[in-house]
C-alpha cells in the first residue's frame, strides 16, 4: 500500500523554488531515506506533508485519496508525527505530561496521572525507547528530549513518523540506539520517513533511497545495489575524491603548548579545568566533546577570545596566554571561527574588505600610509579565484553569500597566510558536501606543508578523516587521546564520560 503519493509537488519561496515539481511514493511499512545537500528542498517537502505549507501547485494522495493537508493537526488525524530538529516540549512538565498534552486520559472528568504515566511508560518500553515517564522535561538531555517527541507521535496512533535531520544532535550511541527504535517502528509496520545528508546513515538504515538536489528527485536508489559514491554524486551532481589523511607525520616542532589550563565559562564555573596538550607542526589534533563540554572555552581562550583562569598558553615558543588576537596573530595564529557570521567576517562590508579582515598592516597591500587600490583588489582576485569563491565581483556584500561560499571568504583570508597554527573551529558546519571537500583538502595541504592544525568538530567522521591524533573533552578535561583508527564507539564513550577517566 501506499501511503503518500506526491504528484508534481512545487513550493516557491521569494527567489527561490524549494520544490520543483516533486513527484515522491511513500509506502506503508517502510524505511524512506531523503537525502540532499543543505538546501535541497527536504525540510520544505516535509513541511509540506505535514501540512505546515500548502503548495503552489501539484497533488498529494493519502492512502490514495487526493487530499488538501490544511494544517498539522489534520497531518496529525491522517496519521502523521513528526520529529523537528527543534524540540517543541514544554520544560517544566514531566515527559508523561507532555506526551499526553492535549490528548490525556480522564478519570471521572481529572486528568489520571497514574494512567499516564503508566500508558507512556508500556508505550515506551514496547519500542525500547529509554525514558522515565516522571523525569521533568528541563532535566533531560537532548537525546532523551527526542525519544520524548517520538512517544507524543506514537501516543497519537502515527502510522507514517517523520524524522527531520535527527541524528545531529546525537551522540554515536545515541545515533544507534535511535536506529533500532526506528527499525522496530518499521518492524511493527509503521512508515518511517528519515531525512538525513549523511550517507553512513543512510546506508545504515534505510529501505528505500530518493535523492533531492535543487528541489527536485534526482534518483530513487535500492540501498542493497547503490554505493554511497553513487548517493553522494546523485546529491551533488559530480564526482568526489575521498579526502583522508596519510598517516605518519607530526614529529615537527612543538608549536602550540597548552599547560594547564584554567578558563571560566559561564556562571564562574570552570569550563575548562587543568587542560595540557601540544600540538606539532604537520599534524592535526582533533578535539572530540559532546557540545558544551568546555571545547569551545578552550579554542577561544587559544585564539584570544576569553581571558585565561591561570596556567600558559605558548605559540612557536612565544608566552601569549595573555596577549591580544592582534599580536597572536603577528606570532602565526589563524583562526577559523564557529561563528562565521558574528565572529569571522562583516556581513555589511565587501568581500574584499573581508578578505583584508585582520591584515590590514600588510606591506604588500599598502603604499605608505594608504591601501594601494590596484594590490587590494588583485589580492582579491587572486583569493577568490583560488578559493572557488562563487562572487560576480569582490565588491559585493558579504552578508548576502551562502554559509558554504561565506565560509570559503574565511578559509581564503585564514589559510592563504600559512600561520604556524591554524585553529579550525566547526569548520564544515552547515555547509554543502562541495564545500566540505574543499575546505578538507585546504587543511590536509596545511597539515602537508608543515602548519600545525587544532581542529574541534562535532563530526566525529570529519575528527577521524583529518586528526593524526585525537584528544577528547568530557566536563571541561581531556579523558582520552586516541589515535585516529580507534573505533567511533569507543570515541563515543569518552565523550559521554563512561569511559571513568577525567
Ligand atoms: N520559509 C522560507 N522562506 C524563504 N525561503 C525558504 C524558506 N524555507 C526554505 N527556504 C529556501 O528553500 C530552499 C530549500 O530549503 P530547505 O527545504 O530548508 O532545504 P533542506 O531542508 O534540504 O536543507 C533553500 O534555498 C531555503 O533557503
Ligand atoms: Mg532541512
Amino acid at each position: 500500500m501506499t501511503e503518500f503519493e506526491l504528484r508534481g509537488i512545487t513550493k516557491r519561496f521569494p527567489g527561490v523554488v524549494a520544490c520543483n515539481g516533486v513527484n515522491l511514493d511513500i509506502e506503508s511499512g517502510v524505511l524512506h531515506c531523503i537525502v540532499g545537500e543543505n538546501g535541497a528542498g527536504k525540510t520544505t517537502l516535509m513541511s509540506l506533508l505535514y501540512g505546515l505549507l500548502q503548495p503552489d501547485k501539484g497533488d498529494i494522495f493519502v492512502r490514495g485519496q487526493p487530499t488538501t493537508i490544511a494544517s498539522p493537526l489534520h497531518a496529525i488525524e491522517l496519521g502523521l508525527g513528526m520529529v523537528h530538529q527543534e524540540f517543541k516540549l514544554f520544560p517544566s512538565l514531566t515527559v508523561a505530561e507532555n506526551v499526553v498534552f492535549r490528548s490525556e486520559p480522564t478519570r471521572l472528568g481529572w486528568i489520571d496521572r497514574k494512567a499516564a504515566n503508566r500508558k507512556v511508560e508500556e508505550l515506551a518500553e514496547s519500542y525500547g525507547l529509554e525514558v522515565d515517564p516522571r523525569a521533568r522535561v528541563e532535566d533531560l538531555s537532548v537525546g532523551v528530549l527526542q525519544r520524548v517527541e517520538i512517544l507524543k507521535a506514537l501516543y497519537r496512533e502515527a502510522s507514517v513518523l517523520i524524522l527531520d535531520e535527527p541524528t545531529a544532535v546525537l551522540t554515536p550511541q545515541e545515533r544507534d540506539r535511535l536506529f533500532e527504535v526506528m527499525r522496530r517502528l518499521r518492524d511493527s509496520g509503521r512508515t518511517i520517513v528519515f531525512i538525513t545528508h549523511k550517507l553512513a546513515e543512510v546506508m545504515a538504515v534505510a529501505d528505500r533511497i530518493t535523492v533531492l538536489r535543487d528541489g527536485k528527485v534526482v534518483s530513487d536508489l535500492d540501498p542493497e545495489t547503490t554505493t554511497p559514491e553513487e548517493i553522494s554524486r546523485h546529491m551533488t551532481g559530480r564526482d568526489l575524491k575521498p579526502v583522508t589523511a596519510t598517516p605518519g607525520v607530526g614529529d615537527g616542532e612543538l608549536v602550540l603548548e597548552v599547560d594547564s589550563l584554567h578558563v571560566e565559562g559561564r556562571h564562574g564555573l570552570m569550563a575548562v579545568a587543568d587542560v595540557s596538550f601540544g600540538v606539532r607542526a604537520g599534524e592535526v589534533v582533533g578535539v572530540a566533546a559532546v557540545a558544551g563540554n568546555g571545547q569551545s572555552e578552550l579554542v577561544e581562550s587559544i585564539a584570544g577570545l576569553r581571558p585565561v583562569a591561570s596556567g600558559t598558553i605558548r605559540l612557536q615558543g612565544h608566552d601569549i596566554t595573555h596577549s591580544d588576537v592582534e599580536s597572536r596573530r603577528s606570532i602565526g595564529l589563524s583562526y577559523i571561527p564557529e561563528d562565521r557570521h558574528r565572529v569571522g567576517t562583516a556581513a555589511a562590508a565587501s568581500v574584499a574588505e573581508n578578505l583584508l579582515m585582520g591584515y590590514q598592516e600588510e606591506q604588500s597591500l599598502r603604499k605608505g600610509r594608504w591601501f594601494d587600490g590596484e594590490a587590494v583588489d588583485h589580492h582579491a582576485e587572486t583569493l577568490t579565484d583560488d578559493y572557488d569563491i562563487r562572487v560576480s565581483d569582490s565588491g559585493v556584500v558579504a552578508g548576502t553569500l551562502s554559509g558554504g561560499n561565506l565560509q570559503r571568504v574565511i578559509l581564503a583570508r585564514e589559510m592563504s597566510h600559512d600561520s604556524p597554527l591554524v585553529i579550525a573551529q566547526q569548520p564544515t558546519r552547515g555547509v554543502d558536501i562541495g564545500a566540505i571537500e574543499f575546505i578538507h583538502t585546504e587543511l590536509l595541504a596545511a597539515r602537508n606543508r608543515g602548519r600545525a592544525i587544532l581542529l574541534v568538530s562535532a563530526e566525529l567522521t570529519e575528527i577521524q578523516d583529518l586528526a593524526t591524533r585525537i584528544l577528547v573533552m568530557y566536563e571541561g578535561r581531556i579523558v582520552a587521546e586516541l589515535p585516529p583508527d580507534v573505533d567511533e564507539a569507543e570515541i563515543g564513550l569518552h565523550m559521554t564520560g563512561a569511559s571513568g577517566g577525567g
